[in-house]
């Protein structure tokens, strides 16, 4: 959704400028607008706009504001459209007040009428503007800005992580948060606020990750946190971890993009998801929960939905336990069914997908269990959860997942391969046999990207003039295909379906016309590469120009208009080996079409709202 910063500083020369920095680390949670407040010599300066950072900052010059104290927001419209007036900082009608916020707040509708009938003005059409106001009115009231902030939050329904200045008192930065991701990174000369990990990493490495209901407000010297309901001060010693990303992790690198850097870091990514697995404690228990579930259930939103969907037909296959996959949104569809003893596995990247922490409350609250799979520790779906695994994929800034789907895959199939000894499934060399090739899955993401670069630059050309795609698989296949199809519609913007291929002539097929291409994934299941010749026969019949992604050997590769070849040391791999290439080619698309990868439209890279 939205990112947001704030510095409670000492050096009045620099705050513009470590403002903007933090802004762009933030920038990939949502790029329509951005602005920042600071406190200068007890005034409040706002500036603010429509547009990317880097044109905003042209215009505005963030980077020459000077203060002691200063809040930020990059946005991802929900309420009211991108537009230099529904930007963020908002303040209220005196100019007392400057509050960033991100998330929805529901009830601002109500709140809003009764803030105008009390003879409020708004500026803008948002959500978040009710929040200043609300400040403005109880500080009229109370003649306290700590008590008129609390009384404010504790009006609000929906989701926040809200920071606000004010001249009226200069050294602080007032805090709160519910829903949405907020973090204080501890210095001893200043303190840090932000959205996320990457801000907060120029910076320091000791962070604290807030709790729902926290409020407080932060000093250059200190750290003050309540709980909202009770009043009580939260020793929050207890909860000071150190980071283990490194700043270089969380930028470039020399790479154009961070999508590139993150699809060739893929293989560094699973050593790291290997070794944490190695490691974990909870890993045993949660193949011991799996074993004893009455039923198992397994969630996602995108990308994270696919590594659930391939978890399920990976189980069914591999172990024989049924396992039920949904799209977290739908979760209302399957909750009514689940009973005490059922699991739910959600999967999240970043740990804060609203639809995800909906579906792990509604399952808990039938009684289920949910294990977390997530790559951002202690993040709030992990905190909800009963029990966590982390990939371990390092910072994920690209707004294309890749590398955290190739982590998630390998540690799913991780699970099911001690599963599936566990319950005598397979047999104890079968066992030996499957982890070593998991073992060697980071050598196996490298040959794939090798082989598959030249040929996805190639094609690149020909598909960014294409305006529909097809991206046909069968069983395990189908999760990489939908994996294909999103990755180039979500950053090349063109329209792709994936299909299950034996489907595909059941409708869709209607489509294809000379040159229409479709995309094979053909993964190594000897029935399954028998089978999808006649889907490639088919299709050709009709005039289509054909990729396949197939193994070494595979039997298809002569019917095909274009091959990408990969070594399939196993079916259970294949989103290792099959999907390299759809990445590449979805990158190399956006490029050839002069799109930016990192900021496709319309889209954040944490969607914290349903
Ligand atoms: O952080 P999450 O894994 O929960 O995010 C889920 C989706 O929003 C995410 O995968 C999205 O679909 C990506 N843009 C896909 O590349």
């Amino acid at each position: 959704m939205c990112g947001i910063i704030g510095l409670c500083f000492n050096k009045t020369e620099e705050l513009g400028k470590l403002l903007y920095k933090g802004l762009q680390r933030l920038e990939y949670r949502g790029y329509d607008s951005a602005g920042i407040a600071v406190l200068n010599s007890g005034r409040l300066f706002v500036v603010k706009g429509k547009g990317m950072l880097r044109d905003l900052e042209e215009r505005l010059k963030f980077t020459e504001y000077t203060g002691s104290t200063g809040i930020g927001h990059t946005r991802w419209a929900t309420h009211g459209a991108p537009s230099d007036i529904n930007a963020h900082p908002h303040v209220d009608c005196k100019g007392f007040f400057a509050v960033v916020h991100n998330g929805i707040i529901e009830n601002f509708d109500e709140l809003k009428k009764w803030l105008i009938n009390r003879g409020h003005i708004f500026a803008s059409e948002t959500d978040s503007e009710v929040i200043v106001h609300l400040i403005e009115e109880y500080y009229r009231e109370l003649g306290d800005v700590y008590e008129a902030f609390k009384r404010a939050i504790r009006s609000l329904k929906g989701a926040f992580a809200i920071l606000m200045i004010t001249p009226l008192e200069e050294n602080k930065v007032f805090f709160a948060k519910k829903d949405s991701p907020l973090i204080i990174g501890l210095r001893e000369d200043y303190k840090v606020l932000a959205s996320d990990i990457p801000a907060i990493l120029d910076h320091t490495c000791s962070v604290i990750v807030l709790r729902d209901y926290w409020v407080g407000y932060v000093t250059p010297s200190r750290v003050h946190i309540e709980d909202l309901a009770s009043g009580k001060p939260i020793d929050y010693s207890t909860y000071i971890r150190l980071i283990e990303w490194s700043i270089e992790e969380a930028s470039k690198g020399g790479y154009p993009h961070f999508m590139i850097k993150e699809i060739y870091e893929q293989p560094l990514a699973l050593i790291n998801t290997i070794t944490g697995l190695r490691s974990s404690r909870e890993f045993p228990l949660v193949v011991k929960m799996l074993v004893d579930a009455r039923r198992v259930y397994v969630t996602g939103a995108g990308t994270s939905y696919h590594a659930a969907e391939f978890y399920a037909i990976a189980s069914n296959t591999l172990t024989g336990l049924l396992t039920i996959p949904f799209i977290a949104s739908e979760y209302e569809a399957y909750v009514n069914a689940v009973r005490d003893g059922d699991i739910l596995i959600a999967i999240s990247q970043s740990g804060e997908t609203m639809d995800v922490l909906k579906a792990v409350r509604m399952f808990k609250e039938r009684g289920a269990r949910v294990v977390a799979v997530s790559n951002v520790v202690e993040s709030a779906i992990p905190r909800e959860s009963h029990i966590s695994l982390y990939t371990r994929a390092g910072p994920e800034i690209g707004v294309a997942a890749t590398k955290t789907f190739l982590a998630q895959t390998l540690l799913l199939s991780w699970l099911l391969v001690e599963l599936a000894e566990y319950t005598g499934a397979i047999s104890s060399s079968e066992h030996r046999e499957l982890v070593k090739s998991l073992e060697e899955s980071p050598r196996l993401v490298e040959v794939s990207l090798e082989r598959s670069e030249k040929t996805a630059y190639e094609l690149s050309e020909v598909y960014a003039e294409k305006k529909s795609m097809y991206y046909l698989s069968r069983h395990i296949g189908l999760p990489i295909a939908k994996e294909g199809a999103l990755k180039i519609k979500e950053i090349a913007y063109i329209h792709a379906e994936a299909y299950p291929a034996g489907e595909s002539k059941h409708g869709p097929i209607a489509l294809v016309e000379s040159a229409f291409p479709v995309v094979f994934i053909v993964p190594k299941l000897v029935w399954l590469e028998h089978s999808t010749k006649g889907n490639i026969e088919e299709m050709k019949a009709r005039g289509a120009k054909t990729l396949g992604i197939v193994c070494d050997e595979s039997p298809v590769v002569s019917l095909l208009d274009h091959v990408i070849t990969v070594p399939c040391p196993h079916w259970l791999l294949t989103p290792i080996s099959h999907t390299p290439p759809l990445q590449l080619l979805a990158y190399y698309t956006a490029i050839r079409k002069g799109l930016d990868p990192d900021r496709p439209r319309n889209l954040a890279k944490t969607v914290t709202v349903e």
